[in-house]
């Protein structure tokens, strides 16, 4: 936040004043560069950090989002697992970097008991672990326990914030089930979804115009193939103004969304958080009339470049911001939509093509003066806090909300779905999907899915089956594809594989209650709805590293 005044004239006049004098001693001495970026700063630079001994425990979870198998690793003589919202370009598998969403809470587990440390801090954050029993073999551990009971196993975590306060939270479990409920009294429970969202979706970057959609359609009504959803990317929006339609590809919005009604069906489009700067885009002149874009250190509007060119981006933090976001959502605002029409938050990192890391910088400054450092990690969740907001005014509080995120924070869970960002059509990915959704689940957002299929490149016939054969199984179940990948709806591979993906989809549809009862169960106690074998069998040391495979459904209350 802004100094003190009394800090600020202690520094003017050259009193003892710790870092302010200091800055005004040597104006800039305290900025650092990124690339061609500068960080001005203009409170100098600060960090909190804490350590924790957890005696006891071997095994550690948690802290989304990373692609990497469930049970972390230590981090000694490599980098830290690092949390920091960022549109990351075909990310790395197993790899502590950061990715597009954050929930800082991490859990440990032993035979004996488990527990929570949520670390409550949206700034960029850093946690290094180290382990007194990595490296040693099952069999040195049991010699050491032969020789007289070796050292009690052990883990340290170091949790480290570029700004904010420390503000912990120890969940003492000490059942696994005890940790999901006390997590879920700090930050909520699983939003229940509607129950076409719990059924699959049909996506790709970019369905092309009306027609398009209309053959698509039909292909999943002549092929027998169940799917409540169709979605729209950013291409359908005229020049990536979102809130409009292209008029020469999606001439007649309405028209098309009620064909889809009359077969009960849904449609899901983008609506990302840059705003084209145009002044005859009434969304833009509306934001900048109303001074709700986020600052720049200066006071201007903060600008960047995303996917229309120029973009401002409005202060979701701003609660009077939300209000405003939130009526947009109303049938009058939003031209052409209907209420089988859904949303999809991309991009809420922020993504800033033209920022360092590709996000926005450090220094912009938010509603109250905060920096923009000090809750990058929550932007994302704000978003789709108001987009969800937005979808509950507009059915005048009758109608549960649909809104897809790709950035994310602790208690996300709340506002709706998030999924693992841009995948790649490769078996590895795949795989990878398995442990990244029990991760999410176990921090609390158990609506997540991947991307079915792969999103950059062209998945060969068996991968893409096999995909829907593990995609039915994970609670998001939706297909989406790169603008650049060749088609893929399920009927373009030949018979065979078409059958076996309509045996998959209707796995997913036959357990359809199944799933809306899970949903309904995490929703009240917060317990994953897919869930890692180690919370089933907490005494069992043998599941404690497995994350190829998973339950789903039934659990003992806590
Ligand atoms: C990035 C998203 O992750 C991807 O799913 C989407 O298709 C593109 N943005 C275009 O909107």
């Amino acid at each position: 936040p802004p100094k003190e005044p009394a800090e600020e004239e202690a520094a003017a006049e050259g009193q003892e004043g710790g870092p302010a004098e200091e800055a005004a001693e040597e104006p800039g001495s305290w900025e650092e560069t990124f690339k061609t970026h500068t960080d001005s700063k203009p409170n100098g630079p600060t960090s909190v950090g804490l350590d924790f001994s957890l005696p006891g425990f071997e095994h550690v979870y948690g802290i989304p989002e990373h692609a990497d198998n469930l049970r972390l690793r230590t981090t000694e003589g490599g980098d830290p697992y690092r949390l920091y919202n960022l549109d990351v370009f075909q990310y790395e598998l197993y790899n502590p970097m950061a990715l597009y969403g954050s929930v800082p809470l991490l859990l440990a587990h032993s035979a004996r008991s488990t527990l929570g440390l949520f670390w409550l801090n949206a700034a960029e954050t850093w946690v290094d672990i180290s382990s007194n029993t990595a490296g040693k073999t099952l069999f040195g551990k049991l010699l050491d326990y032969m020789q007289g009971g070796g050292e009690t196993p052990q883990t340290d975590v170091r949790w480290m914030s570029e700004s904010g306060i420390i503000d912990v939270f120890l969940l003492l479990g000490p059942t696994p089930a005890a940790v999901a409920g006390q997590y879920a009294a700090l930050t909520g429970t699983q939003a229940l979804p509607p129950l076409f969202a719990l059924g699959y979706h049909q996506s790709r970057w970019n369905y092309n115009n009306e027609e398009d959609v209309a053959a698509v359609e039909r292909g999943f009504e002549e092929h027998a193939l169940p799917c409540d959803v169709l979605w729209l990317d950013i291409e359908h929006a005229d020049g990536k103004r979102y809130f409009t339609w292209d008029p020469s590809k999606f001439p007649q919005p309405r028209a098309m969304l009620e064909r889809l009604a009359a077969k009960k069906r849904k449609m899901v489009s983008i609506v990302d958080p840059h705003i084209k700067v145009d002044s005859a885009y009434r969304v833009h002149s509306e934001l900048r009339a109303r001074g709700f874009y986020v600052k720049t250190k200066d006071g201007g509007d903060y600008e960047g470049w995303c996917w229309p060119g120029s973009a401002a981006y409005p202060d979701f933090t701003n609660p009077e911001m939300r209000a405003w976001w939130a009526s947009m959502f109303a049938y009058d605002q939003y031209e052409g939509s209907t209420e089988n029409l859904f949303t999809w938050n991309d991009m809420n990192e922020p993504s800033v093509f033209s920022g360092p890391e590709v996000t926005m910088h450090k220094d912009a400054v938010h509603h109250g003066g905060w920096e923009h450092r000090d809750l990058h990690n929550l932007y994302g969740f704000y978003v789709q806090m108001a987009t969800a907001e937005g979808q509950i005014q507009r059915s005048g509080g009758r109608q549960r909300p649909f809104v897809l995120s790709r950035a994310f924070f602790a208690g996300s869970q709340r506002y709706g779905a998030v999924w693992t960002g841009d995948n790649a059509a490769e078996w590895e990915h795949l795989k990878i999907s398995i442990p990244m959704c029990l991760s999410f689940g176990l921090a609390g957002l158990s609506f997540c899915g991947a991307d079915v299929g792969g999103f950059f490149k062209n998945p060969e016939p068996e991968l893409l089956v096999r995909w829907y054969q593990a995609g039915a199984f994970q609670p998001f179940f939706r297909a989406h594809a790169h603008l650049d990948t060749v088609r893929r709806e399920p009927w373009l591979f030949g018979e065979e594989n078409a059958a076996l993906i309509r045996a998959a989809l209707r796995q997913r549809y036959a357990l359809l209650p199944f799933w809306y009862t899970a949903f309904y169960r995490c929703h009240r106690h917060g317990l994953p709805v897919m869930r890692p074998l180690w919370m089933e069998y907490p005494e069992d040391t043998t599941t404690f590293a497995m994350d190829d495979q998973y339950l789903i459904g039934e659990w003992r209350p806590p």
